[in-house]
């Protein structure tokens, strides 16, 4: 199992996020919030939002699943909230940021890999794989090798993420592999679909409240610095805007320049559930609820 050294930018985000979602708004995950039923979508709920998302999860995981491989943990609140159900899980987490944080919570019970899942070699087989908001970081080949690797015959991969719609246009949003891409692969390896949940409704609120706190607190922000760095240092000012002008207008037309809504992303993105069961070529359906009666 290596480890890795360079932290990437995707890793810095989640860090950023984890310790800022904590610090001003008590928020445990990192995963988008699940709405709906009436609570009403704005930031002050959305530690509430996120507990449902866990909740249908867990509450998704088939009867027989004693064992799971939570891979990309986060801080591991949802592994622990799965320890506290009775379940042995053990993590699979590249940042050394967020795996100290979840050996904190997890404790010696649970065994945290830090690699990415690419990465994992371990003798250990699992009644279930858990990708909660991880799977698109991974690309699809080795995230389904690696599972079939190390779930047991009649075990389980679970994903809950975001995918790429099946549409020619892309918006701004990145992140997610493209769904038709995804059942294309998923079909060359022995797993057989159980369910499949479309929660993009559910889950597209989180959009908005993401691109308020951009519009309304992170650009004003911006702007005030650049302003007040224009005040006191105009000539160096100026050079560094017209040296990044390029990468400031594509800044701009990611994050603040509209196209980020709850209405874009059901256009543009599909988040899923999806449960499937890993068959023993050629033996058909055989679950755990079936081996262990
Ligand atoms: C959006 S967070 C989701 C965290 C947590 N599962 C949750 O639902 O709150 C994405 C997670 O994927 C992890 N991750 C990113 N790249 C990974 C990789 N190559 N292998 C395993 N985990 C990865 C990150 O470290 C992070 O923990």
């Amino acid at each position: 199992m290596g480890k890795k050294t360079k932290k990437s930018s995707r890793e810095f985000g989640l860090e950023v996020a984890a310790i800022c979602g904590k610090h001003f708004f008590k928020l445990d995950h990192l995963h988008y919030g699940y709405w709906g039923n009436g609570l009403e979508v704005g930031i002050a709920n959305l530690h509430r939002a996120q507990e449902r998302y866990t909740d249908f999860l867990i509450s998704h995981i088939p009867k027989g699943v004693e064992t799971v491989l939570d891979v990309g943990c986060g801080e591991g609140y949802i592994a622990k909230r799965l320890v506290d159900k009775g379940y042995k899980v053990d993590c699979v987490s590249p940042s050394p940021f967020l795996s100290e944080r979840a050996r904190e919570l997890l404790g010696a019970g649970s065994r945290i890999y830090e690699c990415g899942y690419e990465e994992l070699e371990t003798t250990e087989r699992y009644d279930m794989a858990m990708f909660s908001e991880s799977f698109q970081y991974i690309g699809l080949a080795e995230a389904l090798a690696q599972t079939v690797r190390f779930v047991n015959d009649g075990g389980y991969l679970l994903i809950c993420d975001v995918f790429k719609a099946d549409t020619n246009a892309s918006g701004v949003m990145g992140g997610g592999h493209k769904l038709r891409r995804f059942y294309d692969r998923i079909g060359r390896y022995p797993f057989e679909l159980v369910e499949d949940i479309d929660i993009t409704e559910q889950t597209a609120p989180n959009m908005d409240i993401l691109d308020d706190a951009l519009k309304n607190v992170v650009q004003p922000v911006l702007d005030s610095g650049v302003s007040f760095l224009g005040g006191r240092y105009p000539l160096m000012t100026k050079f560094l805007r017209w040296k990044y002008r390029r990468r400031i207008e594509k800044l701009n037309d990611k994050y603040f320049n509209g196209g980020r809504r709850s209405e874009d992303f059901k256009k543009y993105k599909t988040y899923r559930f999806f449960l499937y069961e890993k068959v023993r070529g050629g033996e058909g359906r055989r679950g755990l609820r079936s081996i262990r009666g």
